[in-house]
This record gives C-alpha cells, sequence and structure tokens, in this order.
C-alpha cells in the first residue's frame, strides 16, 4: 500500500517535470526566434534601399536597430530562413497612416535588387513629383524570388516597363495602376505564365497589346483599362482560359472582336466601354455563359440583338449596350435574363415595340431605353412606374407613348414621354 503511494508521488513528479521542460522549451523557442541573427548584409541592404525611398534623414540603424525581431519597420516583413532573418516583402509609401512616407527626390538603390528572398515588393505614392524611370534596373536580379511587383498611384513614375520585368518568372501579380508609365506593353510579359492578376490601367502605354499575353493560361484578372491602345484584340485571347475579369474600357481599340473570345469560359466580368470595336456584336459571346456583367458601350459595333442566344447568358447581372449604334427590335430573349438588375439600350437606333415582360425580371432596377426609335404603347402597369421611378428612361422617342389611363391612376408616368392618343 505505501509502495503503491509512492510510486504515485514519483510519477506526480515526473509529469511536473514533463511540464516544466515543455514550458522551457517553448519559451526558449520563442526567444530563439526573435533572436534569430540576420547577415550584416541584409540588414545594411534594408536601411540603404530604404534610406533611398524616405530620405537621408531616416538612420534606420539609429531608429530600428533589430529590422526583424523587436524593432520592426511599418511595412517591412521577415522570415527566417535556415536560421537567418531575410527581408520577404517591401511596401514602400503611405499604405496606413504610421507608415514613412516617400521623399521627393526617392532613389532606386543597388541594394534593393541584393535580397536574397523577397518575394514582395510595392510602392504607393512614392514617385510623385520627379520623373523617376524604372526601366534601367537590374529586376533580373529578383528573379528567383518575387511573386508580387506593385506600383500604385506614382504619377512622377514615368519611361517604359523595363523589359526585365518578363525574366521574374515566378511573378503571379503585377500591378501597374495608376503611374506615368508609357511605351508598348512588352511582349515578353506573355514569359510570366504564373500571372494571376497583370493590371496596367490609367498610364499612357500606347501600341498594341501583345499576342502573346495569351499564353498566361493562369491569368484570373487582365485589366489595361485608361490608356491609349490602338489595334485589334488578338485572336490568342482565347488562350486565357482562366481569366475572371477583363477590363479595356477607355482606349482605343479598334476592328471585331475576335471569335475566340468564346473560349472564356469563366469570364465574368467584360468591360470595354469607350474604345473602337466595330463589327457587330460577336456571335461568339453567347458562349460566355458565366458572364455576369457585360459593357460594350460606347463603341461604333453596329449590328442588332436578333438571332443572339441572350437566354444563354443566365448569369448576366449588367447589360451595358448604350452608343454601339444597334439596329433592329429588342428581342424576347432578353427578358429571360432572371437575373438582370441594369439593362442600358440608350442611345442606338433601336426600332418596335418593347416587350412588357421585362417588368417580370425580379431584381431589374435599371432601364435605359431612351434615344431610341421604339414606337407605340408602353404596356408596363403603373406598379413598375412606381418601383422604377427615374431609374426607368424612355425619353427622346418621339414614336412611343404611354396609356391616357394611366395620367388618372398614378404619378409616376414615365418621363419625357407623352400620353398615346385615343384614336
Ligand atoms: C546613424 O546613427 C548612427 C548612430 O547614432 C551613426 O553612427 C550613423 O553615422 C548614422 N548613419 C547615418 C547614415 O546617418
Ligand atoms: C517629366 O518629363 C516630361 C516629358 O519628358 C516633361 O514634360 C516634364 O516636364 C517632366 N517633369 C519633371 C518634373 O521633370
Ligand atoms: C507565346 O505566344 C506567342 C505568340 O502568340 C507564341 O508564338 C509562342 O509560341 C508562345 N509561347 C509559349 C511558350 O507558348
Ligand atoms: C476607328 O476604327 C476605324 C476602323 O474600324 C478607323 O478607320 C478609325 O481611324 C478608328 N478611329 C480611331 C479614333 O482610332
Ligand atoms: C423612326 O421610326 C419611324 C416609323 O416608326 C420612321 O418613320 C422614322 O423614319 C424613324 N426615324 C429614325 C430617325 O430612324
Amino acid at each position: 500500500m505505501k509502495r503503491l503511494h509512492s510510486m504515485k508521488k514519483l510519477s506526480f513528479f515526473i509529469v511536473f517535470l514533463l511540464v516544466l521542460l515543455v514550458l522551457n522549451v517553448s519559451c526558449l523557442a520563442q526567444t530563439e526566434s526573435t533572436a534569430a541573427p540576420m547577415e550584416k548584409t541584409e540588414k545594411e541592404a534594408l536601411y540603404s534601399t530604404m534610406q533611398g525611398f524616405v530620405g537621408n534623414s531616416w538612420n534606420g540603424s539609429d531608429l530600428y536597430p533589430d529590422p526583424c525581431g523587436y524593432t520592426p519597420i511599418q511595412g517591412v516583413e521577415c522570415d527566417v530562413i535556415d536560421g537567418l532573418w531575410y527581408v520577404t516583402a517591401l511596401n514602400i509609401g503611405p499604405i496606413h497612416d504610421n507608415y514613412p512616407s516617400c521623399t521627393e527626390n526617392s532613389e532606386f538603390r543597388s541594394h534593393l535588387f541584393e535580397f536574397k528572398h523577397l518575394k514582395t515588393l510595392s510602392f504607393y505614392y512614392c514617385f510623385v513629383t520627379s520623373n523617376k524611370s524604372i526601366s534601367s534596373l537590374n529586376w533580373g536580379k529578383l528573379a528567383g524570388t518575387l511573386e508580387s511587383l506593385e506600383f500604385r498611384e506614382n504619377p512622377g513614375l514615368t519611361g517604359q516597363i523595363p523589359q526585365g520585368f518578363g525574366e521574374i518568372s515566378k511573378l503571379q501579380s503585377l500591378v501597374l495602376l495608376e503611374n506615368g508609365l508609357s511605351g508598348a506593353l512588352p511582349s515578353n510579359l506573355g514569359d510570366l505564365v504564373s500571372l494571376r492578376r497583370l493590371v496596367v490601367a490609367g498610364n499612357r502605354f500606347t501600341g498594341e497589346i501583345p499576342a502573346s499575353l495569351g499564353n498566361l493560361s493562369q491569368l484570373l484578372i487582365f485589366d489595361s483599362s485608361r490608356n491609349y491602345l490602338t489595334g485589334v484584340l488578338p485572336r490568342t485571347i482565347g488562350g486565357l482560359s482562366s481569366l475572371l475579369k477583363l477590363d479595356l474600357s477607355n482606349n482605343y481599340l479598334s476592328g471585331k472582336l475576335p471569335s475566340e473570345i468564346g473560349n472564356l469560359k469563366t469570364l465574368t466580368l467584360l468591360d470595354l466601354r469607350n474604345n473602337n470595336f466595330s463589327g457587330g456584336l460577336a456571335q461568339s459571346l453567347q458562349e460566355v455563359t458565366a458572364l455576369e456583367e457585360m459593357a460594350l458601350s460606347n463603341n461604333p459595333m453596329g449590328g442588332n440583338l436578333m438571332g443572339f442566344k441572350w437566354e444563354n447568358l443566365q448569369n448576366l447581372v449588367s447589360l451595358d449596350l448604350s452608343r454601339v449604334g444597334l439596329t433592329g427590335e429588342v428581342p424576347e430573349s432578353i427578358g429571360e435574363l432572371k437575373r438582370l438588375r441594369f439593362l442600358g439600350l440608350n442611345d442606338n437606333n433601336l426600332i418596335g415595340n418593347i416587350s412588357p415582360k421585362l417588368a417580370d425580371l425580379p431584381s431589374l432596377s435599371t432601364v435605359r431605353l431612351n434615344g431610341n426609335n421604339f414606337s407605340g404603347e408602353l404596356k408596363f402597369s403603373k406598379g413598375f412606374y412606381e418601383k422604377m421611378g427615374r431609374r426607368f428612361g424612355a425619353w427622346s422617342n418621339p414614336e412611343l407613348c404611354y396609356p391616357i389611363e394611366l395620367l388618372s391612376s398614378t404619378s409616376d408616368v414615365p418621363v419625357g414621354l407623352k400620353p398615346c392618343r385615343e384614336n
């Protein structure tokens, strides 16, 4: 009995020891991770790189003696690799309130290209007034590690996209949004086969969309809107088999949409507004069945809506075909787009009657039919006009009218239309 008791005591003691040991080890692991050493070259590269951007008065070694440990620098991320700290992300610019801003004459020091494990590099509102070109820098040196490269809102970032960007083969995200960049999009961007996001919107790019971009089969988002791009949409666009969003709006693109656009089976957004596309509505668009938003307005496309299988596009939420030179009538099948919220057909040359079936679309909240040559009597209920108010536009259709009975039963008559004469 006594013996058993002492056994119990002993096992208790052993458990106690084990608990101590575990506590101690986890404690050690913690201090070890914060105290992991950093190579002098890596640390100095960090200080010098940062100083180049935020200015010479910024003294890194003074302010941040342990930049990956207990004195972190806002915007800098590190990782322990083989027992040493390395910089893995640099986010420069006032992304959050407490982030250091760039100095007026911020510069790229060569140290930037010495980081061995840099995965993310981003600049926000850093190059503002001075003309800063990045085309002669040694981007290829970051090729082995860099996965995300972003320049956002840097109006002072000018010159061309460096050829070297095409060598950063692990790149998954290249965002050059709202800078002062110009020149053509280099065709070797098509070599970046891991790219999932390519955004070059809001610059001054000219020239054509390189056919090689069709090699980017992993690409989910391509946005080159708000530039000065010309030429046609290349047939290779059909190679972007994972694409979800395609925004080419506000350029000078022309010609017919290639039938290969029908290969984009996962595309949910197609925005081609404000270009110079012609040649009618591409029949192949009816194969892009995932489409939720189709915006083609302000293009001299021409063509008509009949003979297009609208009923295929059951996911469509927004259809903007204003100012595209459409002729002919509006097919009943538009009334089968059950998820439609926005329908813009204004400022075309459409004719014929307007089907009252439109009113049955449960989510419909805006309809623009104004500026056409529709005719006859509108057959919507007074409840429809009450629901839509000003979001129903049918004015500037001289031959279109609403039933005179409506006048006495509601104040919500369609704006800008006359009641039909009683003859
Ligand atoms: C930063 O501060 C340290 C110590 O105060 C000083 O020795 C060093 O010269 C300074 N470096 C720069 C670049 O100002
Ligand atoms: C930047 O370059 C453009 C064109 O080369 C020039 O018009 C502009 O004045 C320059 N701006 C500055 C601040 O140097
Ligand atoms: C990339 O695209 C270009 C032009 O479309 C083509 O000539 C080339 O063979 C493609 N490269 C690869 C690796 O598919
Ligand atoms: C628009 O495209 C047509 C050819 O379809 C061309 O003749 C015209 O110059 C283009 N306009 C602009 C502004 O690019
Ligand atoms: C509008 O349609 C009417 C017939 O409904 C036709 O007489 C008229 O010429 C058309 N106007 C235009 C501008 O197409």
